[in-house]
């Protein structure tokens, strides 16, 4: 049985494989550096849209939302501001936002934060360009088919990679199922990338976010198919940055040179694994983020060694190219070079408070967790191993036991 869902996962991925190649994959148009956000106004300014839905997480809805709403009341634009997005945004959330913006007829979004607020905002905007279907009849891949309202990303950590993907990843409010609505129209329009916004994250968020970034370029790395050349480098260059400046910001929140470096990585990342996809760590995370509400970077930094490792020998020429990116100086075969990524990643963790497992795993919870993560692995995404339920657990039940 096994063996003929693993054809069909495979049939289905080279289908989809040649099917994207005829897509057109749009990038957001780009503005970065230090101030950069100080061109946000004109961006809608330029579209005739004089009212915005403001769409943040309680923490930057004060710190940083306020500066930049200032600037577009100053430009004769009126700001809607929503700013309760919690981490892993629920389906409530997703609707709170739609019908405030239909409320205050407003005419564009701006989603300012990490991947919370751009997600639930791409999810409501979908919701606004879609008014008759529900969040669920959109869950899975190219659902949607229509252009949403005007929609500006401003990443505020480097990780997601929201500003560029297809994806906007929710939570249903009462099974706690944590799914992904995806489609090229989710791809923002513009992205504001200003490392000024990322100084004061904290040290934690900046390590976790940083390796979420990392786990969305081996993911793609490491996928059998839909990998295009561009895919490749951005994956690789992305790791390379990550290896270079995520220490450096979690040493030195207001070393810019990193966190600039750090956003540019994940941007690239993010449209490595948007164009490719991710995979088994990623699938099991977001189970995580549904069940307990463990962070999705700080879910992904501790499984995606774990994974890795569990692999095996199939991705050891993949991750010897992924040592050799990261500048690791490893001499020998691709098993020393591959072993030796996965230990820098334990090591990296280690190094930033990351723990090794996670606790909070519940025996009763894990068929579940297989139930939810196989089904969201399997077609999409074109992962280097099919995991069967029984070794799905197994992984599922080593990220448990590693916290003792
Ligand atoms: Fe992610």
């Amino acid at each position: 049985m096994d063996n003929i869902k693993k054809i069909w996962y495979r049939t289905f991925q080279f289908g989809l494989n040649i099917g994207s190649r005829a897509l057109y994959w749009r990038k957001p148009k780009l503005i970065s550096g230090a101030g950069s956000r100080k061109e946000i106004a004109g961006l809608f300014k330029a579209r005739g849209i004089n009212r915005v839905m403001v769409v943040t997480g309680r923490h930057v809805g004060k710190s940083i939302a306020p500066e930049i709403m200032e600037s577009m009341k100053r430009a004769g634009i009126d700001c809607v501001h929503y700013s309760k997005v919690e981490a892993n945004p629920s389906t409530t959330t997703v609707h709170e936002i739609e019908k405030l913006y239909r409320e205050k007829d407003c005419r564009g979004f701006l989603a300012i934060g990490g991947g919370s607020p751009m997600d639930a905002a791409k999810a409501a905007a979908a919701l606004v360009a879609k008014p008759g279907k529900s969040l669920n009849d959109m869950a899975g891949l190219f659902k949607v088919l229509k252009r949403l309202p005007f929609f500006v990303a401003v990443p505020t950590t480097a990780g997601t990679g929201s500003e560029t993907t297809i994806a906007a990843v929710i939570t249903d409010a009462e099974t706690h199922h944590k799914y992904a609505i995806m489609d090229l129209s989710l791809i923002p329009r513009c992205a504001v990338m200003d490392p000024e916004l990322t100084r004061d994250l904290p040290q934690k968020t900046t390590a976790t976010t940083g390796m979420d970034a990392l786990t969305h370029a081996v993911e793609a790395f490491l996928c059998w198919t839909n990998r295009t050349a561009e895919v490749d480098s951005f994956a690789l260059e992305s790791t390379a940055a990550i290896f270079k400046y995520l220490e450096r910001a979690y040493a030195d929140g207001g070393d810019m040179e990193a966190r600039e470096e750090l956003l540019n990585a994940s941007f690239k990342a993010g449209f490595a694994f948007t164009r490719a996809g991710v995979g088994n760590v990623h699938a099991i995370a977001h189970t995580l983020g549904g069940l307990y509400g463990t962070p999705h970077g700080l879910a992904n930094a501790v499984i995606l060694p774990i994974v890795l490792e569990d692999y095996g020998e199939k991705v050891y020429p993949r991750l010897a190219k992924l040592c050799e990116a990261a500048g690791l100086g490893v001499e020998g075969s691709d098993e020393e070079k591959a072993r030796a990524f996965i230990k820098e990643i334990y090591a990296m963790n280690a190094r930033m408070g990351i723990p090794r497992g996670i606790d909070s795993i519940e025996e009763k919870d894990i068929a579940q967790m297989v139930k939810w993560a196989l089904a969201e692995a399997n077609p999409t995404y074109p992962v280097p191993v099919v995991y069967t339920e029984k070794r799905c657990a197994q992984v599922i039940r080593r990220i448990k036991e590693m916290a003792h």
